[in-house]
């Protein structure tokens, strides 16, 4: 049996110790084989042979086992160095992926908002009636409702407009005061050079002590953000009409291609629109149930942002994924 104990030993291959493997334990194995012989034996050697053959069988197992182990330890090792990759080389034609223009231009917001300690929001994409209009100061039936065309569900529930309905979702749920902003995709049945049936908005809402909050406050905090996101422009603010603000105005920054001069992109007027806000209107601090409290809201469209700064034609071109218009911000 000597030899097989060595053929073990000098087997250099996981495959060579199965042959080996059923050359011994194998039904017409030396070892059956060996057994076999055995029955001719006189009687009283049996025992004796029987214990040795058995000696002989787990003696070769556990030699099995071990080269077995040793070979596939080996061979991995060796597939391992043959199949090494360094991540850590350059590569030449390595394509590097990017942040979409909207959602990095809605970081940057993001940023300079919890910088001035705006807490971030978020709500439902699918929201009801009464978050999205009638706490808003926009009953049924109201005209103003027209300014936004919706996406209706049964049951009063609709895709929402804007990101107004985080505020009173917020101010349902919390106590104020309140220093918010919450970013997040709106929808409404649109569809042209400026439009598409979805696109970000970010609202801001901060309420404190009654008379402790005026336009002042909001003027100054758009016009240092407008300032942070444009650079060095002239900011206008001018009366406009939401039925949550009263007052409300429209905020214009001077126009990013023509500096103020007038072009195509500001339609001759040197400015260009950027967003809404206003003293938040008494009523929709009823419909929360707010008392004796004061607050200024503005909300934004970020794919408008994201147009001004990177020059771009199409609004809607953000959204067909085309690989030509990405790479451009890589
Ligand atoms: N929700 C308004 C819109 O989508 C924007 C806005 C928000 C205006 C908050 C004023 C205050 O047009």
């Amino acid at each position: 049996m000597k030899e097989w104990y060595d053929a073990i030993k000098e087997a250099q291959s996981v495959e060579r110790l199965e042959e080996i493997r059923i050359s011994v334990f194998g039904k017409k194995g030396v070892l059956a084989e060996q057994f076999a012989k055995m029955k001719s034996a006189p009687n009283e050697e049996k025992a004796q042979i029987a214990k040795e053959l058995n000696t002989h069988k787990s003696g070769l197992t556990d030699e099995l086992m071990q080269r077995r182990i040793t070979l596939q330890t080996l061979e991995l090792e060796a597939a391992m160095k043959a199949e090494f990759i360094d991540v850590t080389l350059f590569s030449s034609n390595s394509q590097a992926g990017a942040l979409h223009p909207v959602m990095e231009t809605m970081d940057r917001i993001i940023e300079y908002f919890t910088a001035m300690n705006f807490a971030v929001k978020t709500g439902t994409m699918v929201e009801d009636d009464f978050n999205n209009f009638e706490a808003l100061n926009l009953p049924k039936y109201h005209p103003a409702r027209d300014m936004q065309d919706t996406f209706y569900f049964k049951d009063e529930m609709l895709l929402r407009t804007h990101t107004s309905p985080v505020q009173i979702r917020t101010m349902m749920n919390t106590k104020p005061p309140i220093r918010m902003i919450a970013p997040g995709a709106v929808f409404r049945r649109d569809y042209d050079i400026t439009h598409t049936p979805m696109f970000h908005q970010v609202e801001g809402l901060l309420v404190d002590e009654e008379g402790k909050v005026s336009f002042a406050n909001l003027k100054y905090i758009l016009e240092d953000f407008l300032k942070y996101m444009f650079g060095d422009v002239e900011v206008r603010f001018r009366p406009s009409f939401f039925p949550f603000t009263e007052p409300s105005a429209e905020v214009d920054i001077s126009c990013v291609f023509c500096k103020g001069k007038g072009c195509r992109v500001c339609s001759k007027t040197g400015w260009l629109e950027v967003l809404g806000c206003g003293i938040v209107d008494p009523n929709v601090f009823d419909a929360v149930k707010y008392k004796n409290v004061s607050g200024y809201a503005f909300g934004l469209g970020v794919e408008r942002f994201a147009m001004l700064i990177h020059q771009i034609g199409d609004l809607r071109s953000l959204f067909e994924g085309d690989i030509k218009l990405l790479e451009q911000f890589q």
